[in-house]
């Protein structure tokens, strides 16, 4: 079980980044040319979405049957172990909240150029507090 969600979160973590990353780049365009906000790209955001969501899910599970995890909580003076007891769990649930806000504004805003700021604003903080906390030296 645990080996199962370890390689399912390491190997989904590549899907949720690209699919994020997609997101933010197409509403920065999206704001800069000032383009029209279509159902492309209501699609595009939707997909960024859905697969930081999806990690969410299966880094909370992850969270309680993982030794790095909960188990680990009170070891605070590992570095190592800090951040993927309470940095990347923490950090990675507010970088979330932050896209989640963004998808849930957009849809009460009527123009294009307020919709890709909405998702440049919230999608980009959400990609930047992410990457920020990413056991990189594990996961390569
Ligand atoms: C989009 C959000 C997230 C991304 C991109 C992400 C990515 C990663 C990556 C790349 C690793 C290293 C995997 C490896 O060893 O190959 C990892 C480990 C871990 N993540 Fe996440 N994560 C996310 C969200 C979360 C959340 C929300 C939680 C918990 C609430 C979580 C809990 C963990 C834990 C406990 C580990 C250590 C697992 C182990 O090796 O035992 N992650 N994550």
């Amino acid at each position: 079980m645990y080996e199962l969600l370890q390689k399912f979160h390491s190997g989904w973590a590549y899907v949720a980044l690209i699919l994020l990353v997609v997101a933010v780049v197409n509403a920065f365009v999206g704001m800069f040319s000032k383009k029209e906000f279509t159902a492309k790209d209501r699609k595009i955001a939707i997909m960024g979405l859905i697969g930081t969501h999806t990690q969410l899910l299966i880094g909370l599970i992850l969270y309680f049957v993982s030794p790095l995890g909960f188990a680990s909580i009170g070891q605070m003076s590992d570095k190592a172990l800090r951040l993927t007891s309470l940095e990347h769990p923490l950090i990675n649930i507010i970088a979330i909240t932050l896209i989640t806000i963004g998808w849930t504004k957009h849809k009460k805003l009527i123009t294009s150029e307020s919709k890709f700021k909405t998702f440049s604003i919230f999608y980009g903080l959400g990609l930047i507090l992410i990457l920020s906390r990413i056991p990189w030296s594990m996961w390569f």
